[in-house]
């Protein structure tokens, strides 16, 4: 007898373009860290779709404030005002001193409207500067100009030519972006803890040199955020623990937590030269991604998520230290808060399965690297259980000390 999976694959199979590669499970339900299939397994999900659902699955104050909103109204077009818009980038603002907000509906979409606000800036100055620094492992999305300032070939190559003038450095490698970066740069681009490429916080030696160059040269400073922030590291935005002040920020994953929401925040500098008609969206900033991005914001500042990240990311990193240093597979954990990266002595690929089968929700990147980005409100109990279950998994792909 077919089972869902089954007469869901064959659907998709037919009709999805298939450039996804899916785990054999169909998720039907989520209760805060725990997602069921389609069989009523459990799982724990040290994944939260890769950084989005940062309240958990199903939270009851998201759930009714989108229902409300969905019976009020939805979206008008940014041909209007709406009472949210303006109250959602007041609060962006307030939590990361970038004082004006863009707002579209992705990370991607967020990292396209800073790279064209650093052309526009330097556009309006009347001395146009086309060049783009960027970091090799970086990853900033799929469409053209995040993919041209995003180094794996893999996802280039097919797509080329892409953007030019964008030169990558070697991550965490000062002397190399000093030489890189000069009076032909518009912005220079980083994650402040790369992502993709591995869970690779930026050191502050790194970080030291990125505000040199810029003072130097003038350069823009683009901080991607869009996996970092929002409470992901245990700080509103990581580029502040490194005592970076950026011109431009990607925002996105978190902060809707579910509900597709990005957004560029951008400095008083650069908004300075940005006129009507320049960008737009037909969807950015509607009134459900808004009244979602609230609700979640009054849940990270006010409802405590934010301190609640900085005293269980504390007991996560103890835990996973504990549970690498038993096992040889893991050759280091790099990482901040509640986004860990566990670099193994070899493709991470057979773990994700092997952790599948015992109910925890893992991904590999970077080939050798298992990511963690469980859900912002985690508990430590909730952290035990998932990492017992994961040990288990490492356990099985590459035996214990
Ligand atoms: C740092 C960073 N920037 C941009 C993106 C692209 O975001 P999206 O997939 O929402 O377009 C991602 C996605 O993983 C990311 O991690």
């Amino acid at each position: 007898m077919a089972t869902v999976l089954d007469d869901i694959q064959t659907r998709e199979t037919r009709h999805i373009l298939q450039t996804y590669r899916r785990a054999p499970i169909t998720f039907v339900r989520g209760e805060g860290v725990r997602l069921y299939d389609s069989n009523g397994r459990e799982y724990l999900d040290l994944l939260s779709g890769i950084g989005v659902a940062s309240l958990g699955h199903a939270h009851p104050r998201l759930a009714r404030a989108i229902a409300d909103q969905a019976a009020t109204l939805l979206h008008t077009s940014n041909l209007f005002y709406h009472p949210l818009q303006g109250e959602l980038a007041e609060r962006l603002a307030n939590l990361s001193g970038l004082p004006r907000a863009f707002f579209c509906n992705s990370g991607t979409e967020a990292v396209e409207a800073c790279l064209k606000f650093a052309r526009r800036y330097w556009y309006t100055k009347g001395e146009p500067r086309s060049e783009f620094i960027a970091l090799e492992e970086s990853f900033h999305g799929r469409t053209f100009g995040s993919l041209s300032v995003t180094s794996d070939e893999h996802y280039r190559l097919p797509f080329a030519p892409l953007l030019p003038n964008v030169k990558f450095v070697p991550v965490n490698e000062p002397a190399a972006l000093a030489a890189a970066v000069s009076r032909q740069t518009a912005a220079i681009i980083a994650e402040p803890v790369q992502g993709e490429g591995g869970i690779r916080p930026l050191t502050p030696a790194f970080a030291q040199a990125i505000a040199d160059a810029c003072a130097k040269t003038g350069a823009l400073f683009i901080a991607d955020e869009v996996q970092s922030g929002l409470g992901r590291t245990g700080y509103p935005f990581f580029f502040a623990a490194l005592g970076l002040k950026p011109h431009l920020v990607s925002v996105g994953k978190a902060l809707g937590s579910g509900v597709p929401v990005g957004a560029a925040l951008v400095s008083q500098q650069v908004a300075d030269t940005i006129s009507f008609g320049d960008h737009g969206s037909t969807y950015g900033g509607n009134l459900l991604a808004c009244r979602a991005a609230l609700c979640f914001l009054d849940e990270l500042v006010g409802g405590g998520v934010l301190a609640h990240v900085g005293r269980v990311g504390v007991h996560f990193e103890h835990r996973l230290k504990t549970l690498a240093a038993t096992r040889p597979i893991v050759k280091h954990i790099r990482g901040r808060g509640l986004m860990w990266g566990l670099e193994l002595d070899r493709d991470a690929a057979p773990v994700v399965p092997a952790a599948l089968e015992r109910g925890v929700v893992v991904n590999r990147t970077a080939e050798t690297v298992i990511r963690l980005l469980p859900p912002l409100i985690i508990s430590e109990s909730e952290i035990d259980e998932s990492l017992d279950r994961l040990a288990a998994a490492l356990d099985a792909v590459g035996g214990r000390s």
